[in-house]
């Protein structure tokens, strides 16, 4: 590789970047000497596919570049790219929560059922994944919007409303701590089904809540409830034991199943604690198959899960946490067959009048 053709790639590089315009936030693009010292360790990066004819047009293909007024070249940091720096939505499209889901469909037709959906109601299910609650809700006439940190689950839940020819339900992306894109007191009804309990800052969470609810409207949320012995609050105990330590100042979502800690948040929101409902109810996780297999789907499936998994393997001790969860999962099984799987588990429903 000699100095003429890396002028050449340099200024052919210049030259793309100067008929791009970009508006977003951006990042360095490297000087012309750290183009050339780099050339080559950039031509095989492995997320490119395929092979480009040249680093300029490997470089140029991964997006809008420009050059800032210090004459340097940037690049746009976008949201994607932004976004998937958030641990919080990489545990969650790490694995593929629809094969869960399958199994609590029934438990979100139940709940919905209780919610005394009206037509054209505008309701907003938070951390809804792939609709196991936004699809029954539109089914009944409700006006839908699910939002969901999982990009993975945005787009199967557009397609299971697109394949049930549900136009009143759509899916988008966004983050409960911060739901920038959606106006005040939009929504009659805010869902969050065991969704937004998973995202951080969950003083944010509950203004973001009662930000986007209209005065009189409602909240209902479920949360799986820390010490209780019934199968999710297990799957999470026994999953965090084989896990590293958190890191520090991080709040566990389990904390949204603590009364207490439910009334601070709201009251943090402006909501009086007699406004706020906390009852004990059941989902039940179903599956046409023994027990074992649902393990094998959260093993496979379940970002917490496989998180723990993986730290196990490191440890030799995957067949320690594969055993317990085993345990677990038969001993709670009410089916009256062994090759099916039929566990409740216990959570704290919430309701809050905005
Ligand atoms: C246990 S699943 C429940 C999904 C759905 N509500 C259901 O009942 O099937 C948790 C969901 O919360 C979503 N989630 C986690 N953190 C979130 C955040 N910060 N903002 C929005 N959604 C989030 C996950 O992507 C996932 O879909």
């Amino acid at each position: 590789m000699d100095g003429d053709d890396g002028d050449a790639d340099y200024d052919e590089l210049v030259i793309h970047c100067r008929r791009l315009v970009c508006n977003s936030a951006t990042r360095d693009l490297p000087t012309q000497s750290e183009f050339l010292q780099n050339r080559l360790r950039w031509s095989t990066r492995s997320y490119m596919a395929g092979t480009p004819s040249s680093p300029v047009q490997m470089i140029a293909d991964q997006g809008k570049w420009l050059m800032n007024r210090t004459g340097r070249m940037q690049r746009p940091l976008a949201s994607k790219e932004a976004l998937q720096m958030n641990p919080n939505q990489a545990l969650w499209e790490k694995g593929d929560f629809t094969r869960i889901a399958e199994g609590m469909r029934e438990s979100g037709e139940t709940l919905v059922e209780t919610l005394g959906i009206t037509k054209g109601l505008k309701v907003l299910d938070l951390g809804c994944g792939d609709g196991t609650t936004a699809l029954p809700l539109a089914k009944r006439g409700a006006d839908v919007l699910g939002v969901d940190i999982a990009r993975n689950l945005v787009e199967a839940g557009n397609k299971r409303a697109k394949d049930q020819r549900l136009i009143n339900c759509r899916f988008q992306e966004g983050d409960a701590s911060n739901l920038h894109e959606l106006e005040d007191h939009a929504f009659d009804l805010v869902v969050s089904m065991f969704g937004a309990m998973f995202a951080p800052k969950p003083f944010d969470v509950a203004k973001e809540m009662v930000r986007v609810t209209r005065p009189g409207g409602r909240i209902v949320m479920g949360n799986w409830i820390p010490g209780d012995p019934t199968l999710v609050a297990q799957i999470l105990k026994i999953s965090s034991s084989y896990s590293p330590p958190p890191p520090e100042g991080f709040i566990s979502p389990m904390m949204w199943g603590v009364d207490s800690n439910v009334i601070e948040r709201f009251e943090g929101a402006g909501i009086p604690k007699e406004r706020i409902s906390l009852v004990r109810d059941t989902y039940i996780f179903n599956l046409a198959g023994p027990p074992s297999e649902l393990v094998n789907i959260f093993r496979k499936y379940y970002g917490p899960t496989m998180n723990a998994f993986e730290a196990a393997e490191k440890n030799d001790r995957a067949g320690d946490l594969q055993g317990e969860l085993e345990v677990l999962f038969n001993s709670h099984n009410k089916s009256p067959s062994k090759d099916a799987t039929s566990i409740p588990a216990t959570f704290l429903r919430v309701t809050v009048r905005a």
